[in-house]
């Protein structure tokens, strides 16, 4: 069958985080390849999608970018209906950024209003990997993982959206999981 018959599969992820982390930079990352040193702070939420292709099924990717900082950050239940996978990001060099994670789970699980709360999928993205060669690293990769295990076995992927490590094989997996999930 041609490609363009087939039946596209829309698929909502939000990505959440503290300020700075890098939402917006492994978003520009995964989509065009793209990265700026530059920090402009995300006002609000937006969105990008990218197409993929998972076991012969045509999915569209609408991936939403939040902001991190307090006071853009009044979305609520409305943005996150229908979502069917929150990314987690925090930024290895710190430590305040991980410590956050509780609240962005927490808060999100609240907000959405889900019918599958126990088993809504998530995903967390250990970011920045590359800053100083790792010498500036304040959360080790252990306690992440731990995090994650205690958390209902999220996946978890260190990340640099500067490098593109890791980050297409991150999006993969929110994907497969987000198709799981619909
Ligand atoms: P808010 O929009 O305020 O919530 O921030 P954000 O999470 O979207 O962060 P953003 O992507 O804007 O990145 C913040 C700063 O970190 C920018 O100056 C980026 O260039 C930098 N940055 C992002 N990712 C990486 C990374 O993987 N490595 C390095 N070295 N810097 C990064
Ligand atoms: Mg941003």
């Amino acid at each position: 069958m041609d490609i363009s018959q087939k039946r596209r599969t829309l698929l909502k992820v939000i990505v959440l985080g503290d300020s700075g982390v890098g939402k917006t930079s492994l978003m520009n990352q995964y989509v065009y390849k793209k990265f700026s040193q530059q920090y402009k702070a995300t006002i609000g939420a937006d969105f990008v999608t990218k197409e993929l292709l998972i076991d012969d099924k045509l999915i569209t990717l609408q991936i939403w970018d939040t902001a991190g900082q307090e006071r853009f950050h009044s979305l609520g239940p409305a943005f996150y209906r229908g979502a069917d996978c929150c990314v987690l990001v925090y930024d290895v060099n710190i430590h305040k950024s991980f410590d956050r994670l509780n609240n962005w789970h927490d808060e999100f699980l609240q907000q959405a209003d889900l019918d599958n709360a126990e088993t809504f999928p998530f995903v967390l993205l250990g970011n920045k990997v590359d800053l100083d060669g790792g010498s500036s690293r304040r959360v080790t990769e252990q306690k992440a993982r731990e995090w994650c295990a205690s958390r209902g076995n999220i996946p978890y992927f260190e990340t640099s959206a500067k490098e593109g490590y890791n980050v297409d094989e991150a999006f993969l997996c929110v994907a497969k999981i987000s198709l799981d999930n619909e």
